[in-house]
């Protein structure tokens, strides 16, 4: 039985999808670290440090937060669930538009590491349209992101963004 699993991501920010996600699977594994890619090559609105937070903040009154822990990376998802010793990914998948960005990673990952396993999950279906992308680009036009996004992320993207 696995009771560890890895949920990677970029998480900039956290949306309501993620969150979705993470209380399915805490549902099936006993604890869920919860990884931050940092890839300074790319342009992220929220620093490692605040995405960190973010999702913090976002399972503070879960009572399953025990069972999650929430780390920063930087480098290959392998080589950080390894030195783990986890080995099962866990990503979500929306739309079959996700698949295969997403099937291209996990075998990548798989022919690095065979071990390793990646665990797709859906998220509910009025959060299938839901992503990070969007959401900024709601904030960054001063858009409603109520139904996006938990309220202190709201908060933070409207901060981010001058709203
Ligand atoms: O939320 P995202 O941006 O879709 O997450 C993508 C992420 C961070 C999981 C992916 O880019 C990743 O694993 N990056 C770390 C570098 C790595 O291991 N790349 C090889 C996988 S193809």
């Amino acid at each position: 039985m696995k009771h560890t699993a890895i949920y990677p991501g970029s998480f900039d920010p956290l949306t309501n999808g993620h969150l979705d996600i993470l209380e399915r699977a805490v549902q099936m594994f006993e604890k869920v670290i919860v990884t931050v890619a940092v890839n300074n090559q790319k342009k992220s609105v929220f620093t490692g440090e605040e995405r960190v937070e973010l999702i913090r903040q976002a399972i503070d009154e879960k009572e399953w937060q025990n069972r999650v822990e929430i780390e920063q990376f930087t480098g290959l998802l392998i080589d950080y669930a390894r030195k783990k010793k986890v080995n099962i990914l866990l990503r979500g998948v929306r739309q079959i538009s996700d698949f295969e960005y997403e099937f291209r990673m996990a075998l990548t990952n798989r022919r690095l590491a065979p071990e390793i396993d990646t665990v797709f999950l859906m998220p509910g279906e009025q959060l299938t349209f839901i992503s990070a992308t969007i959401v900024k680009e709601v904030a960054a036009w001063g858009g409603d992101l109520k139904s996006f996004v938990p309220g202190h992320v709201a908060k933070a993207l409207r901060k981010k963004f001058g709203h």
